[in-house]
């Protein structure tokens, strides 16, 4: 058993839940803190309730669990940040600029934090986005993850700070619904398709965005931060991506399982954002310098939504 103590905030969120199970099957149920701002809703393993905003308390919590790594998963997404800009700031940056102080002051030995495709603007070419492109980003969001990247990077360079991060694309789960996002209708539709065979788009047919598997996002956050050392040569965030599909071709393969699936687009204010972010992302440098590779594409995909989704219900309907 490796003797790493993990904390996760945002832990009963999307990706906080199924990293948190993932955490624990690799180093140990008692080794990982799950924290978040209200209760789980089952008690499945060591947990405290944490505001991010309160850095004593986090303070506290690491030296009371002698606490070796963070994953920092808290943060306002995109759609729900335009309303709500200056929260959104004080939370995505704030926050991470508490654990920065943290980490180098009881010298934690790593931390992960996500940031997004949301921090590419208009201003790149948007079919394989490069890596290292100008960052213009239009949404607080954006900004917010742009500015986490670049602090993140400021302290590895100069307090030696071993902090690891992906620019997550919209994921895709079972488990948890994500809160807020551009990239949510892509989890809802699945849902959708099962419920009522009918599902009302917030994007148009053709906003194409990368997109990843949740399987794969948990696997590159894992491997990411399991990599040796000096194989992260990147230290603001390395673009990943999975897949990348428009709303109209997950229509389609949705079709494929359920043949008179429709839907009804009624684009509204996500869809200027779904435009702002790359179509495609160029991800050699993950590839190249940690090993990062997808297993699953939008059909593989698809099928396992399907199959996780319908053994959910039948669970869900025989307790
Ligand atoms: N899924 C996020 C969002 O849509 C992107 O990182 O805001």
């Amino acid at each position: 058993m490796r003797k790493d103590k993990i904390l996760i905030t945002g832990a009963n969120g999307q990706i906080g839940s199924v990293l948190t199970a993932q955490l624990r099957e690799n180093y140990g149920h008692s080794n990982v803190l799950a924290t978040d701002i209200r209760m789980p809703k089952e008690d499945t393993g060591p947990f405290e309730l944490l505001d991010v905003m309160d850095a004593q308390k986090w303070a506290q919590l690491i030296d009371q669990y002698e606490i070796t790594q963070v994953y920092h998963l808290v943060a306002i997404l995109s759609a729900s940040g335009e309303k709500m800009p200056k929260k959104t700031w004080d939370i995505n940056v704030g926050s991470l600029l508490s654990l920065l102080e943290i980490a180098q002051e009881k010298k934690l030995n790593k931390i992960f934090f996500p940031s997004s495709i949301a921090v590419f603007g208009s201003d790149v070419p948007r079919i394989n986005t490069p890596q290292n492109s100008v960052l213009n980003p239009t949404t607080v969001y954006g900004i917010s993850k742009v500015a986490g990247e670049n602090w993140a990077n400021y302290y590895f360079q100069k307090y030696g700070v071993d902090i690891r991060s992906i620019r997550y694309p919209g994921i895709i789960g079972y488990r948890g619904l994500p809160g807020g996002g551009t990239t949510d209708y892509a989890v809802d539709i699945y849902h959708q398709a099962l419920k009522s065979n009918a599902f009302e788009c917030f994007l148009k047919a053709d906003a194409t965005l990368p997109m990843i598997y949740m399987p794969d996002a948990i696997k590159a956050t894992l491997d990411l931060m399991e990599a040796p050392e000096e194989k992260i040569k990147i230290r603001t965030s390395y673009s990943i991506s999975g897949m990348s599909f428009s709303p109209a071709e997950i229509t389609a393969e949705i079709q494929k399982h359920f043949p008179n699936f429709v839907v009804d687009y009624k684009p509204d204010f996500r869809q200027a954002i779904a435009e702002s972010w790359p179509a495609s992302l160029d991800d050699q440098a993950a590839r190249t310098d940690w090993g990062w590779k997808e297993n699953y594409d939008l059909a593989s995909m698809t099928k396992d939504m399907f199959f996780q989704l319908k053994k959910k219900i039948t669970l869900t309907a025989r307790a």
